[in-house]
């Protein structure tokens, strides 16, 4: 619901201004401006309202707060602060760069896993692993967003694609080229993957994941 928010918003016209989303025209454009905002409001409110309501009390309120730092001023939003602000700016950094994907994207992906591994009851040293694989698959996930925007197939991703380079995002691809991103995020997936390797069979699932955010094209 939170990511699901974060597109709807990241869509309108103050924004990134796309028309597309997931194969369908974005919300705003279905729904007008105000509805995709309200829609927006919704989902994040929500999100608590189900992590305050379905968990035990000690595990939901440690749930609001991760998600909160994750999806808040620190994390998600001022790295989509940064994002616009960066638009069109000169003497941006490779530091600049990964500290806004790290924020944008990363946060919410590291807190997608952390989560699960506290509502699981995970000691301190599996969340540790948790977060260090969900920081890296989520940094590999925004290079691999701004791979695909740069030289992906449009039909498959379901949304329009070219709108870094025309908005100045600035991206790995704009900072390093397509082939040396493609590298940084190719060493990123094998250390999640390594990772993930440590927790056995049950890392599965998550070693399937990581090649996955590598691979996709879509
Ligand atoms: C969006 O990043 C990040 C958040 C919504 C927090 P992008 O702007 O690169 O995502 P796309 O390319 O529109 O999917
Ligand atoms: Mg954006
Ligand atoms: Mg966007
Ligand atoms: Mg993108």
């Amino acid at each position: 619901m939170v990511h699901t928010y974060s597109l709807i918003h990241d869509d309108l016209p103050a924004m990134d201004d796309d028309d597309m989303r997931r194969g369908q025209p974005s919300c705003h454009i279905l729904f007008g401006e105000a509805n995709a905002i309200l829609a927006g409001d919704a989902l994040l409110t929500r999100a608590f309202e189900i992590l305050a309501s379905d968990l035990p009390p000690e595990v939901a309120v440690r749930c609001c707060l991760e998600l909160a730092r994750a999806a808040g001023a620190e994390n998600m939003v001022g790295g989509q602060v940064d994002d616009l602000a960066a638009e069109n700016s000169v003497d941006l950094t490779a530091e600049d760069l990964e500290r806004i994907h790290l924020r944008k994207t990363g946060a919410m992906i590291r807190v997608a896993l952390t989560m699960g591994g506290i509502i699981a009851n995970s000691d301190e040293t599996t969340l540790r692993k948790l977060d260090f694989f969900g920081e890296k698959i989520g940094l590999a996930f925004q290079i691999v967003d701004d791979l695909l925007d740069f030289s992906g197939d449009a039909t498959k991703m379901g949304k329009s694609l070219g709108k870094d380079e025309q908005s100045h995002k600035l991206t790995y691809v704009r900072i390093y080229g397509a082939d040396e991103s493609r590298k940084k995020a190719e060493q990123l997936i094998s250390d999640a993957t390594e990772t993930a390797r440590s927790f056995g069979n049950a890392g599965r699932p998550l070693m399937g994941l990581a090649q996955f955010i590598l691979n996709r094209t879509y």
